[in-house]
């Protein structure tokens, strides 16, 4: 395995562009990937690497040069959408001067639109759903041949267990692990379950297998990846709570992190396998959505505001010091101003260190989109949004300055943004760290950081002990 550059966006990073370094590439063919949506579709495009580097393409960062140009791609919300969109048209103004460029359509946004990507807007060659990638040497075969190529099949099995994801725009030491795909939830404003099918858990043994091997290639940290880790599930007894610490074992200077959990799911099987390994990290992202108990009634979370701050008090009972994120719609269907309140107050009670913020976005084909009226008005969505967001800078921002003065473990991940005289790494409770490089440190190191400082994202420290 080795290491491909690629340029990808998150959206949920809103917008913000990683460029990778660029490597000499294979003289034969070459592809472009870009990424958007969540880590496990970051995850899947590393897979496609894989597959098409086995076709003995080459990696490039600059679509203008490539043979394959492929976009992978999310419809969990409209402006996704349009992105892609906007990105589509200019491939395609570069395809008119390379008329043997293929330009791919991968991921949600292929499955959910199937089809109508070609034959509508013409704006792709390809058009490949999530479970279908092992199809994309084929299909791009017949689309070279000038025929149109695709395949949206789900798969109640598929898990790509045994191919091995070459590693795109990595930093050699944290990596992306998926252990199952699919979900079974229906909450009514996802398109998640359309997308990308039914639930599957991988094979512990290829899980198990990828994490040595990252681990012999000096990787210090993965985060095991699912759309509901926590309803992973092998041969009648494998539970999530034992893949994790069979992870854990691998060595204790692996660092071992998962995401995502549905708060229905997590068990205190697995906060108890948590608090007993040193090297599960004590962090956990456990999507609320909303405050109110009537809102998740209607979102079908099948949890109420109660249970949901139960269940924290739960994860704080076994480890008081676990840092907790989430996501947060606002303006869901029918959200009153007492609604908008109780989600507000929620956040005060819980603290998150981190949270994901959106308003509703209402996807054509889900329960709330056939069964409920989107009737709250983009203004108000956006200034509940906007309440919602300088809440959770305030209170974020409170926490990071208790930690001031407290000594923690970081991760070395590599050079600090703002200055190659400074390293950057994350703690325990994912919390990014910047600190002042020493002698004897290096990328994929544990260090003992004092901290000093923060800024609203970061912490600043003084390294203590190598
Ligand atoms: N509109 C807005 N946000 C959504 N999410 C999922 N579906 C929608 C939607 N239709 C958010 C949820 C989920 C996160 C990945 O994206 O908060 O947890
Ligand atoms: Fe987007 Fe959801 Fe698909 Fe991930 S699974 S890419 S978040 S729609």
């Amino acid at each position: 395995m080795f290491e491909i550059p690629t340029k990808n966006i998150d959206e949920r990073r809103q917008g913000e562009a990683f460029e990778g370094v660029q490597i000499p590439v294979a003289a034969g063919k070459r592809f472009y990937i870009e990424s958007y949506g969540c880590q496990m579709n970051f995850n899947d495009s590393e897979i496609v690497a894989s597959i098409l580097q086995q076709q003995g393409y080459g990696a490039t960062v600059n679509y203008t040069e490539a043979d394959l140009v492929l976009i992978n791609t999310c419809s969990i919300r409209e402006k996704a959408e349009q992105t892609v969109r906007n990105r589509l048209q200019a491939f395609n103004t570069v395809k008119k001067e390379h008329p043997g460029m293929l330009i791919g359509v991968l991921g949600c946004m292929a499955e959910r639109l199937k089809a109508r990507l070609l034959e509508e807007e013409k704006l792709v060659d390809l058009v490949i759903g999530p479970d279908a990638y092992r199809t994309l040497p084929a299909l791009v075969e017949e689309a070279g041949g000038g025929q149109k190529a695709v395949n949206v099949l789900l798969s109640r099995e598929e898990t790509y267990a045994d191919i091995s994801p070459v590693r795109l725009d990595s930093n050699g030491v944290t990596a992306f692990v998926s252990i199952m795909r699919g979900c079974n939830n229906m909450c009514s404003f996802c398109v998640v379950p359309f997308t990308r099918g039914r639930e599957r858990s991988r094979d512990p043994e290829s899980i198990i297998r990828e994490c040595r091997e990252l681990f012999d290639r000096g990787y210090r940290e993965v985060t095991l990846l699912g759309q509901n880790v926590d309803s992973y599930y092998w041969d009648g007894t494998l539970t999530f709570a034992g893949l994790l610490a069979r992870v854990a074992e691998i060595d204790p200077l692996l660092r071992v992190r998962f995401s995502t959990s549905h708060p229905k799911d997590i068990t205190d099987e697995v906060l108890h396998t948590m608090a007993q390994y040193g090297n599960i990290c004590k962090y956990i992202h456990l999507p609320v959505q909303s405050g109110s108990t009537r809102i998740l009634q209607l979102m079908n979370r099948t949890y109420t505001r109660e249970w949901y701050l139960a269940k924290i008090k739960r994860i704080r009972e076994i480890m008081p010091d676990c840092g907790i994120s989430t996501d947060i719609i606002t303006g869901f269907c029918t959200e009153t101003e007492e609604d908008h309140r109780e989600t507000l107050s929620l956040m005060k009670t819980v603290g998150y260190d981190l949270a994901y913020m959106f308003f509703y976005s209402e996807r054509p084909g889900t329960l709330a989109a056939r069964r409920y009226a989107d009737d709250i008005p983009e203004e108000v969505k956006k200034s509940r949004l906007a309440e919602i967001v300088e809440l959770h800078r305030q209170r974020a921002l409170e926490k990071m300055q208790q930690e001031i003065g407290k000594t923690c473990l970081v991760l070395i991940e590599g050079d600090s943004k703002r200055s190659a005289g400074d390293w950057c790494g994350r703690n325990d409770q994912n919390r990014m760290v910047v600190f002042p490089k020493a002698e004897g440190t290096g990328k994929g190191t544990y260090v003992q950081v004092k901290i000093t400082g923060c800024t609203g994202a970061t912490l600043i420290g003084e390294m203590i002990k190598a």
